[in-house]
């Protein structure tokens, strides 16, 4: 795909990785509407990256404000060529420590969001010729368990369980869609996760273009899933 002037919804855009995609995105071209709560970093990003940054004040745990906002913006006509699904929360407790508020928190924002807004887009990319594009952001932790990790790895192996089966489900309707896990990226999720990060993190602008490069791949060549990981990760703590 040639990404100047196509249409993407990025959620997760206000800080960390989602902000990396973002400036890759426009970088190239692309108008993006830029999914979070905090419309104020939203709208701090549009100055930086200029118009083609829209900034959408959305949660997307949310099912009523992701309909009437794809209801408001996109048509046939006008839709959406790239869905990035990148939103996503993490809370590291032993299984016994773990409130049933944080678990239902995880699974609203990791799962059902991604269903809502998945859900509306496809609807949307099934009735057009052109290629389309979906990429859910996993991570590690949605192939391999972790300890303290019961509920992040549940949502992100539901990620991974859900790219699959849409992968299948879509590649008739020229949608592609692939899963991207990464392992510790360097981002403020470590800050609010409770687990510690480490000396080698990666890039969030690595992984963003990382991105740019799985959307620009030929429209008959899929790369469905691609785990990324630091070559060296090593605790600070050790
Ligand atoms: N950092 C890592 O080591 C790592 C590793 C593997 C995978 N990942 C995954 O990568 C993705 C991005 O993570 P990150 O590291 O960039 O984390 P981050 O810095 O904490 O950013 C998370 C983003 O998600 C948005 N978000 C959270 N809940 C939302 C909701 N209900 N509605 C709309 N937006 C919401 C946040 O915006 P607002 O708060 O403004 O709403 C923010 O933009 C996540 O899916 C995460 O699970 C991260």
């Amino acid at each position: 795909m040639i990404l100047h002037n196509k249409i993407a919804i990025l959620t997760g855009a206000s800080r960390g990785l989602g902000a990396a995609i973002a400036s890759a995105l426009t970088g190239k071209g692309a108008i993006v509407y830029g999914i979070a709560r905090d419309i104020d970093s939203l709208n701090k990003l549009r100055n930086e990256l200029g118009n083609v940054f829209r900034p959408v004040q959305i949660d997307i745990t949310n099912v009523l404000a992701v309909t009437q906002w794809m209801k408001e913006t996109f048509t046939e006509k006008y839709c959406p060529d790239i869905l990035i699904n990148n939103a996503g929360i993490g809370s590291f407790s032993k299984i016994d420590e773990t409130p049933a508020t944080t678990w239902i928190e995880m699974m609203n924002t990791n799962l059902n969001g991604l269903f809502y807004i998945t859900s509306q887009v496809a609807a949307l990319m099934k009735k057009r010729k052109e290629s389309s594009h979906i990429v859910n952001i996993g991570s590690i932790l949605g192939q391999v368990g972790r300890t303290a990790a019961a509920a992040y790895c549940t949502s992100k192996f539901g990620v991974q369980g859900f790219s699959e089966a849409l992968y299948i489900e879509l590649r008739s309707f020229n949608i592609k869609v692939t899963c991207l896990n990464p392992g510790s990226i360097e981002t403020d999720f470590f800050k609010s996760s409770g687990i510690q990060p480490h000396e080698n993190m990666l890039h969030p602008a690595d992984i963003a273009n990382t991105i740019v490069h799985v959307l620009e791949t030929p429209d008959n060549m899929l790369i469905n899933e691609l785990t990324i990981r630091p070559l060296q990760p090593k605790a600070l703590h050790q």
